[in-house]
């Protein structure tokens, strides 16, 4: 396939960036579009010119790194993938792709598509997590049982890779499915419930700190999320800081 690539260049967060068109040919439609982005890199290369900056790590749809807006969507035009498990096949010859960093104030650019998405780690820090205090009459885990329901439930939200598509892909710019995910994922669970209300009183302020916008129920974060997040969560937490701000 024979492609053309408006890719947004920014040196920094402080510069203005600019679109630039780029020509790639030779593009097999079994390559992933990462494999697709390498290969005009080492051509930039090769020419003398700046490789295009973008986030990747894990490259199998477990990590959350690639975020890139792919004409106009986040993660690209299939569903149900991250940028990495993309592949050329869904263009056709001849396509014009463009290819921007996932925007929004929270996350701004680093250089070209790679933003800083490290408001997401303040969040999750503010209450994300378990504590362990081991008093040595701590239970079994496995002594405990969970209803099939609930554990189904907070195992989907568990599988949020923290992406940010659903903020890239909110005219909000608002995080709710991302935090209502790591709401959830322990909010379903006994181990969670001990410090539900401290978690997301905390995760929601932090949310708001971090210059998110609101939620207008939308739906465009569930629609373009990887790994399916309901929306469902969202209205889960909302009543969970409702409850929580009464207690408080
Ligand atoms: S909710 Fe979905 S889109 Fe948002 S960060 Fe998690 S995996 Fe990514
Ligand atoms: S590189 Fe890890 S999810 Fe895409």
């Amino acid at each position: 396939m024979n492609l053309k690539l408006k890719i947004w260049r920014q040196a920094n967060a402080e510069a203005k960036g600019k679109t630039i068109t780029y020509s790639i040919s030779d593009i097999s439609p079994d390559m992933s579009f990462l494999e697709m982005m390498d290969m005009h890199n080492e051509q930039l290369i090769q020419q003398g010119e700046d490789p295009v900056a973008f986030d990747h790590d894990c490259r199998e749809g477990i990590c959350g790194m690639c975020s890139m807006f792919i004409n106009g969507e986040a993660h690209g035009p299939d569903r149900l993938v991250t940028t990495c498990q993309l592949h050329m096949r869904k263009f056709k010859d001849g396509d014009t792709i463009t290819i921007e960093p996932f925007r929004a104030n929270a996350f701004p650019v680093i250089k070209d598509l790679a933003v800083d998405r490290s408001a997401f780690d303040r969040i999750q820090q503010a209450g994300g997590f378990v504590s362990v205090n081991t008093s040595g009459n701590t239970q079994d885990a496995n002594a405990i049982p969970i209803d099939k329901h609930d554990a189904d439930k907070a195992f989907d939200a568990a599988t949020c890779i923290g992406c940010g598509a659903c903020v890239a892909s909110c005219k909000n710019a608002s995080a709710m499915l991302f935090v209502s995910a790591k709401v959830s994922q322990y909010a379903l669970l006994p181990q969670g419930k001990v410090e539900a209300t401290d978690r997301v009183l905390n995760m929601v302020n932090q949310m708001d700190e971090e210059g998110f916008g609101n939620c207008t129920n939308t739906g465009a974060c569930e629609v373009e999320c990887p790994k399916g997040i309901s929306l469902e969560n969202i209205a889960r937490m909302n009543r969970a800081y409702l409850t929580a701000s009464l207690k408080g």
